[in-house]
């Protein structure tokens, strides 16, 4: 029997929890051609919207395609030509004069092609270019996208990366590629919000101002908690509505931990899910988790490691700079605390989440939260 929960990418809509609004706020901003940011904090569930907008699309909008590229791994803007002709090399219908004439292009980099021996999917190795080649490339594959002259949604994940490449002006000649196409509409996604925000809402870089902001928080309540229900129900098993309360309460309603919790309920085979069971499945998670954190520890400094706990046992912190909160944990003085935040979240094991109200800390991993609370 298929665990419903899952833990990894995206099956279906039937195992995709709500996300309406903001996945209908995304297929008007399709239909428009208007170009997207899409920000959260890791794990919230922005690869998978992105994925489900693509299924979404291909049922309501079949004219419209779609292509997915992960910019993760690159480390130069050779690495982004060569995601970017990969995955365009995989949505490419062969035997149509576009699929020729892009076939044709990629051959004048006299790549070597090849194709991963697990998955299929094609893997190239372009030969060396010099700075003007790589440009002329890039704008290139934008243009032969463009004159497909049919609507094309690209999606660029984890696209703060570009920010990593040693080269100079990346930004600014993405920025103009972009603005010539006419067919194409993008979607930038990433979770490094401090980064994600300085390319495109800081005035004095190329892309400001250039997209709109799509941003993803928690699943409300009331229907994480009907989708809980029913994937229950539906393999014939039943869970109390307290031990639901008490999976959303635990995993702060962070996607990826409320699913991992489920996930495990699930695998642990419980008919009558009740709150002991949940319980049981918590200590497990934390029990598993624990070389890894462990690991993190030598990491850190013994203060960023102190400092971690502190806000651990906090669950959030509001008033990182306050005497309060200063001297209950023995860290020092508010600059020294404001020090080990930034840190902290520099190295992504703290969120800073901001509002109206001030900034509110808490540890990332919401599994690693809990286990340090223990310590
Ligand atoms: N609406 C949803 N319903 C059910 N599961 C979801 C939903 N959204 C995401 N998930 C699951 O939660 C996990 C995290 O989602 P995802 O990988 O999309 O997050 P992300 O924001 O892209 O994370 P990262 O910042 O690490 O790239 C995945 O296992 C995914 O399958
Ligand atoms: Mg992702």
């Amino acid at each position: 029997m298929d665990n419903p929960f899952i833990i990894k990418s995206y099956e279906s809509k039937e195992l995709f929890c709500d996300r309406e609004e903001e996945l209908s706020l995304m297929m008007r901003n399709c239909a428009n051609h208007t170009d997207m940011t899409l920000i959260s904090q890791r794990r919230m569930g922005k690869t998978g919207l992105i994925l489900r907008l693509f299924d979404e699309l291909k049922d309501v909008s079949p004219e419209i395609h779609s292509i997915y590229v992960d910019i993760f791994a690159s480390r130069t803007i050779d690495d982004f030509i060569k995601l970017l002709a990969e995955a365009m090399m995989k949505s490419f219908r062969p035997k149509t004069s576009w699929g020729d004439r892009f076939m044709a292009f990629i051959k004048s980099l006299r790549p070597q092609l090849s194709f991963d021996s697990l998955t299929g999917d094609p893997q190239l190795q372009i030969a060396y270019q010099t700075v003007h080649e790589k440009e002329y490339t890039l704008r290139n594959l934008f243009e032969l996208l463009d004159s497909q002259g049919e609507q094309i949604v690209i999606a660029i994940d984890e696209f703060q990366q570009i920010r990593e490449y040693p080269e100079k002006n990346v930004e600014a000649l993405l920025r103009t590629y972009i603005q010539q196409t006419h067919n194409l509409t993008f979607i930038f996604c990433g979770s490094k919000k401090h980064l994600m925000t300085d390319i495109f809402a800081n005035a004095k870089k190329p892309f400001y101002s250039s997209t709109a902001f799509v941003s993803l928080g928690k699943i409300p309540e009331p229907s994480y908690t009907v989708f809980i229900r029913r994937q229950f129900n539906e393999h014939q098993r039943q869970i109390t509505d307290q031990a639901i309360q008490f999976i959303l309460e635990w995993t702060r309603r962070h996607t990826y931990y409320t699913q991992q919790l489920c996930h495990t309920l699930f695998a642990n085979g419980c008919t009558n899910v009740d709150i002991d069971d949940v319980k049981q499945a918590c200590n497990q998670l934390l029990t598993q988790g624990e070389a890894v954190y462990l690991q993190y520890r030598q990491l850190l400094t013994d203060k960023q490691w102190s400092y971690l706990i502190a806000i651990a046992k906090e669950g959030s912190a509001r008033k990182i700079m306050a005497a309060e909160f200063l001297k209950k944990y023995a860290i020092g003085t508010p600059s020294v605390s404001r020090r080990l935040a930034d840190a902290l979240c520099e190295k992504g094991l703290l969120n800073d989440d901001i509002d109206l109200n001030g900034t509110t800390y808490s540890v990332s991993d919401v599994f690693l939260s809990h286990w340090m609370e223990r310590q």
